[in-house]
């Protein structure tokens, strides 16, 4: 038949490996199996082709499905050996499958149903992250530790204030991932080559046998008890060539990458500090060193940021100045987003439970929580609420830095700077609770500030949304 005709011309040549994503299609054997079983069932349902012709077109992807991708007969890619194995089994009729398609919105629909599943997984263990940074804030909501800023001791915080700080971040990661997910999750099937069909196609009955319904449910609260629709990639060219689904997955991947990175960083440095202890789980010992405990996991996790930033930069280049409508270069385009998928999701759920196992040493947090004189700040605005000008305030604080940092330079600096005793701008006992990182914490309860109270209520709100989310 005329198949094997087109295969054996094109079958030979030096590039037929370069040509081929054969095995790399290993990634989206099952989505084609869906996809070619929603589209035969739409042609029959439409008369397109015979009822009994669909019915043993299905009972061959069955078969298929069971021996597994590894069985499939050579081919230019997963769709042109799925298509050559239905037709090894039931004869000519099997070419009836790709009436009224192409490869290209074939594939596009592949990718979009599986990386819709991945980019779930990748949602789930940003929400897994959450939960653990939440956990570890309600048990820390007054554990005081050193807050830094350029990486120097800056003003008291707590472990908890800490957390819920990431937590805030990984939140905004898992609604842009859930954003991304909602473009992905529309059906560019029945785009055909990329200029339609002259066939009776039924563009939304492809779209619902295969899930594709736009926005996630929990998104879409407002309107959960209307019934769920088909969402379709209208326009054929768009369906078939347009890729932008794979680069804000990508990018949404990187940026939850790059929060990953810095969480990763903090407890490094935490570690090394003995601020806190990584769970044997997520360490590694030195093969030479004998006392070595290194926190390997974390500095992999830091490390998927380059990955993913990486990917991000491959997939933009390769799709930038493409023509419309299909070039094969979006077959390279692919790789990098599960690249990225997998890599990032895999990160998520390591530092999620890095997170959960780690071990906060409260003695060593309370010792160092006033390192540099980190209550700097505090005294200074005890000393602005008491009249002084903050700048003058600020001053001469800074003149107390430098002599001892203690209540009796504070003194001296008053004395200097104001021609008078510190007591008589202040209450002595006010100015050592200020000095004090646990009073000083306590006394910043500004909204989203460190303050028990004030972390307790972001605590309600992290809560709130993994409910939700
Ligand atoms: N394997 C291709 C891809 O990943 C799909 C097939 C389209 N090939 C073609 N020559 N039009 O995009």
């Amino acid at each position: 038949g005329e198949g094997v005709v087109r295969r054996d011309r094109f079958s030979g040549g030096p590039a037929r490996s370069f040509l081929s994503s054969l095995a790399a299609d290993e990634r989206i054997f099952e989505a084609d199996l869906e996809v070619d079983r929603a589209h035969t069932v739409m042609l029959a349902e439409q008369g397109i082709i015979e009822d009994d012709v669909a019915g043993q077109i299905l009972t061959a992807l069955d078969a298929i499905e069971v021996d597994g991708h590894g069985s499939l007969p050579d081919g230019e890619d997963v769709h042109e050996a799925i298509e050559t194995a239905v037709i090894e089994r039931i004869g000519e009729e099997g070419g009836k499958m790709h009436t009224a398609r192409s490869r290209n919105d074939e594939v596009a629909a592949c990718i979009r149903y599986r990386l819709r599943e991945d980019v779930l997984e990748a949602i789930e263990t940003t929400l897994a992250l959450r939960e653990s940074l939440v956990d570890v804030a309600e048990a820390h909501a007054e554990t005081i530790m050193p807050g830094y800023t350029h990486l120097q001791p800056a003003q008291p915080t707590t472990v908890a204030h800490w957390a819920l700080s990431y937590e805030g971040a990984v939140r905004r990661d898992t609604k842009r991932l859930l954003e991304a997910y909602g473009r992905i999750n529309e059906s560019p099937l029945g785009g055909a080559a990329f200029a339609g069909t002259t066939f009776d196609i039924d563009r939304e009955r492809t779209a619902e046998l295969l899930g594709f319904e736009g926005v996630p449910a929990s998104s879409a609260r407002g309107s959960s008890a209307e019934q769920r629709s088909a969402v379709v990639v209208e326009n054929s060219m768009d369906a078939s060539s347009s890729r932008d689904f794979l680069l804000e997955t990508t990018q949404a991947l990187s940026t939850h990458a790059t929060t990953l990175s810095g969480l990763a960083e903090d407890l490094i440095i935490f570690a090394n500090r003995g601020f806190v202890e990584i769970s044997d789980d997520y360490s590694s010992t030195s093969s030479i060193m004998p006392q070595k405990k290194n926190p390997d996991t974390l500095e992999l996790v830091r490390a998927v940021a380059g990955d993913a930033a990486g990917a991000v930069q491959g997939l933009t280049t390769t799709l930038k100045g493409l023509p419309r409508a299909y070039n094969i270069d979006l077959q390279r385009a692919t790789t990098h987003a599960w690249e990225t998928v997998d890599a990032v999701t895999d990160a998520s759920e390591v530092a999620a439970g890095a997170v959960a196992t780690a071990d906060w040493n409260e003695e060593i947090l309370a010792a160092e929580a006033g390192e540099g004189f980190s209550t700097a700040t505090g005294v200074a605005d005890l000393l602005a609420a008491n009249g002084l000008p903050f700048r003058t305030a600020h001053e001469l604080v800074a003149i107390a830095a430098e002599n001892g940092a203690d209540y009796d330079a504070i003194d001296a600096a008053a004395r200097e700077v104001l021609g008078e005793p510190l007591e008589s701008v202040v209450d002595p006992g006010a100015v050592e609770d200020a000095l004090d990182p646990v009073e000083s914490v306590a006394s910043r309860d500004s909204q989203g500030g460190p303050a028990p109270d004030a972390v307790a209520s972001q605590l309600e709100a992290a809560r709130d949304a993994l409910e939700t989310d």
